[in-house]
């Protein structure tokens, strides 16, 4: 059993940071959702993290760079991009660190594993006080950058907690191979927003916390929606983000109907609402909704893994608002179900 590393221990931060420099690979937690995390210039590194996750090989990866100032992190900006727009750099300006990553045409010399073989490459400034202090750590070990996709099997659900990133590579990992650092729950508890910023406007690949709103009017112009240009990425599929019970995405009164209909036979069934529903069966697994998006955000991942380990079959899941904060929500749920 993988034992993680506290990350508020400044021995855990160098041990982990060595582990980067070393080649090896790290569970490291972002305000996002945990990264399975390898130096970005090292491409056998980088090939055991696709390896590892079972992730295609062509599916590009985020790279993380240290930095609470500009000052910081402008020059592992360029050391993996070139020809960054203005509005790219304003976003960066605006939201790093933080939950926003943006595509850039990549330098041709750096991170073509990690890129997937895109001419582009994903950056992102996280602001995890635990991954900026790793990341700092490893800059003067000669780690520019720290390529992580979420730490999970291909497919699978994020996760938001150390020990969610140890049960998804148990058997796969040998702890030698993978160093877990601890930097306790996610706080926004889903995937960063994913802009790409290579094509000379800002197109959203990826909705999150960061809604479209904030992102435009930073921009100072409209955000196009992803076309059929927009290179392949995981988070992207049709189906992802998917717990081992099947998701079903109904309003309240569908919820409600259908377990009226089941009466006391409703088993092996958890639903996930904001409004109250009730049923006549002593099994049903039953967890409230919060009614705000961030709150609903930061514990999805960890209710839907706790669904699946309460062995439910079914999982039925009232639909989000329509509201433009609850974008990232639907989107992962809308995959889920997929
Ligand atoms: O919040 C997050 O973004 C988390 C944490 C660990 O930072 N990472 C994450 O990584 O969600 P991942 O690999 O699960 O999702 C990364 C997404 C994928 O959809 C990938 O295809 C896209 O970013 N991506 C990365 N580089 C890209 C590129 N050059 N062009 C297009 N899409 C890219
Ligand atoms: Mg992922």
């Amino acid at each position: 059993m993988n034992t993680p590393l506290d990350g508020r221990q400044a021995t855990a931060i160098a041990q982990a940071a060595q582990a980067l420099a070393d080649g090896r690979l790290l569970g490291l937690p972002t305000e996002t959702v945990y990264g399975l995390g390898a130096d970005a210039d090292n491409a056998s590194a980088v090939a055991r993290i696709f390896s590892a996750k079972g992730r295609p090989s062509n599916h590009p990866l985020i790279v993380h760079v240290a930095g609470a100032t500009e000052a910081e992190w402008w020059p592992a900006v360029q050391h993996y991009a070139t020809d960054v727009p203005d509005f790219a750099l304003r976003l960066m300006r605006a939201f790093w660190p933080g939950p926003l990553t943006l595509i850039l045409p990549r330098r041709e010399v750096v991170g073509a594993v990690a890129a997937g073989g895109q001419n582009s490459i994903g950056l992102r400034c996280p602001s995890h006080p635990v991954a900026q202090a790793v990341l700092h750590a490893a800059r003067p070990l000669g780690v520019w950058g720290v390529a992580a996709p979420s730490a999970n099997r291909f497919g699978r659900v994020s996760p938001t907690t150390a020990a969610h990133v140890v049960s998804e590579f148990e058997g796969v990992l040998s702890d030698t191979e993978l160093c877990v650092l601890d930097g306790g729950p996610c706080d926004v508890g889903i995937e960063s927003t994913i802009v790409d910023a290579s094509r000379g406007h800002p197109v959203l690949l990826r909705p999150g916390m960061l809604t479209a709103a904030h992102i435009e009017a930073v921009c100072g112009q409209p955000l196009r929606a992803r076309d059929e240009q927009a290179p392949r990425a995981s988070g992207t599929l049709e189906s992802h983000y998917a717990p081992q019970a099947k998701v079903r995405l109904m309003d309240a009164q569908q919820i409600q109907s259908a377990l009226d209909v089941l009466g006391t036979d409703a088993r092996h069934i958890a639903v996930y609402t904001r409004s109250r529903v009730n049923s006549a069966s002593k099994h049903l697994v039953q967890r409230a909704m919060p009614d705000d998006a961030a709150a609903c955000a930061q514990e999805l991942f960890a209710v839907l893994r706790a669904f699946d380990d309460a062995g439910v079959k079914l999982i039925w899941i009232e639909t989000p608002p329509p509201a433009p904060e609850w974008d990232g929500v639907r989107d992962r749920l809308q995959r889920a179900a997929a």
